[in-house]
């Protein structure tokens, strides 16, 4: 954790401070025989038409799985290089179950599970999420208060924010911090952590009420970039540059914001969401190799690839603090439901295909969630 966190938090197992109640023998609430999932038939980034909705027949959990029936999906920007067979490695091979993070409550055990109860609401990290059943190792799951979106919001998202900004960026009170997509499902949080550890919080985002949500989270500078030119207003606001880089857009925007990287500044390569659709197109924006080298040699400066799936032993400690600091209100998780589109909330299977759509016009507020039952 960021040197600000690390005082107020101690480093403890997840499994060891979790209660985790001893099955008395009731291994099993009703299921019915089959459930939908989302397969990817496709290897395209157009979502809808990668994917279909199957029924399927009732999973059973084996002897050290558990069962759970999903009640919320996130949704998140990299669902479509996962439809497109380039990104996190999963499958190039259709069929595959796709999905990256849920909460829900457990309805059958495994016959070695004791720790564990039916009826347990917890949250989870798994490639198959898309689905109304999924069975996981018992190992891998977090138990949580309810089965609601603020915790789910805690997974991919509040991990990601939290662990990239303290491993990677080595944040520290006083340094200033540029998070891009800074309204989006993962950047509210990263601001939230990066004002947490005292820092100076420059959020870019596209719309008037993006800008008034980021004002409430304590953003210090807001650039809208349809309207302010992201490069100018660092080198005229910023010149001494900025310490700390936390990147999710790519193409122009990267560009921009290398170009002001602070002398012993840090760029964490989060994300490249510009690219996530337009895979191959030769007008995006790139950054330059040897301009990259020239500015991280005369600025001392370092880069930082952050892929969350990198840092599974930082899990359970991140994970309980993120929850804990949404007990206590210390973070706000903003979640968009869909609740505001012309066809309201995300519900279902179709649900999240409309969230994936959604998320990718740019136009959400927060982190998109998908309610399944
Ligand atoms: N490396 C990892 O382990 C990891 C984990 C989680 C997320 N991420 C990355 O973090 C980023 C955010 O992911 P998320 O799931 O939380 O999504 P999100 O931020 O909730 O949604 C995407 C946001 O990106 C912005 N955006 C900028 N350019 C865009 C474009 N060309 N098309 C669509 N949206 C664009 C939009 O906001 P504005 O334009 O208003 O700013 C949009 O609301 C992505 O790059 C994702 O891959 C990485």
């Amino acid at each position: 954790m960021s040197q600000n966190h690390r005082m107020r938090l101690p480093e403890w197992p997840w499994n060891d401070q979790v209660i985790r109640l001893k099955n008395k023998g009731f291994k099993m609430a009703s299921k019915p025989s089959s459930f939908k999932k989302l397969m990817v038939h496709e290897l395209t980034t157009d979502f809808r038409k990668a994917v279909k909705i199957e029924s399927v027949k009732m999973c059973q959990p084996q002897k050290e799985h558990v069962c759970i029936k999903v009640k919320y999906v996130g949704i998140n920007a990299s669902d479509v290089i996962v439809t497109n067979g380039t990104g996190y490695h999963i499958s190039k091979t259709v069929p595959f179950g796709i999905g990256f993070e849920a909460v829900g409550e457990i309805v059958e055990l495994g016959e070695s599970v004791e720790e564990l109860k039916v009826e347990q609401s917890v949250a989870f990290i798994n490639p198959q999420t898309y689905a109304e059943y999924v069975c996981v190792p018992a190992k891998e799951v977090f138990p949580i208060p309810e089965a609601t979106p603020r915790y789910l919001t805690m997974l991919v998202s509040g991990l990601t924010a939290a662990i990239s900004l303290d491993k990677s960026g080595r944040i520290t009170a006083g340094e200033t911090v540029i998070i891009t997509a800074a309204a989006g499902g993962t950047g509210h949080l990263a601001v939230q952590w990066a004002k947490a550890a005292e820092c100076h919080v420059i959020a870019t985002c596209s719309s008037k009420e993006k800008e008034d949500i980021l004002k409430e989270l304590g953003c210090d500078r807001i650039i809208n970039y349809k309207k302010e030119n992201v490069a100018e207003v660092l080198a005229k606001e910023y010149p001494k540059g900025v310490d700390v880089i936390w990147e999710t857009v790519g193409g122009q925007m990267l560009v921009d914001c290398v170009k002001n990287l602070a002398v012993k500044g840090r760029l964490i390569t989060v994300g490249s969401i510009t690219g996530y659709k337009t895979e191959g197109k030769k007008d995006l924006p790139k950054l330059d190799a040897s301009f990259l080298l020239e500015q991280l040699l005369y600025k001392s400066a370092a880069v930082q690839g952050f892929l969350f799936f990198s840092y599974k032993e930082c899990f359970p400690t991140y994970f309980k603090y993120l929850c804990d600091s949404v007990q206590s209100k210390k973070l706000k998780p903003l979640i968009d439901t869909g609740i505001s589109t012309a066809e309201g909330e995300f519900v279902g299977m179709e649900g999240i295909i409309r969230g994936v759509e959604y998320l990718h016009s740019g136009k959400n507020i927060g982190k998109v969630v998908s309610r399944i039952s």
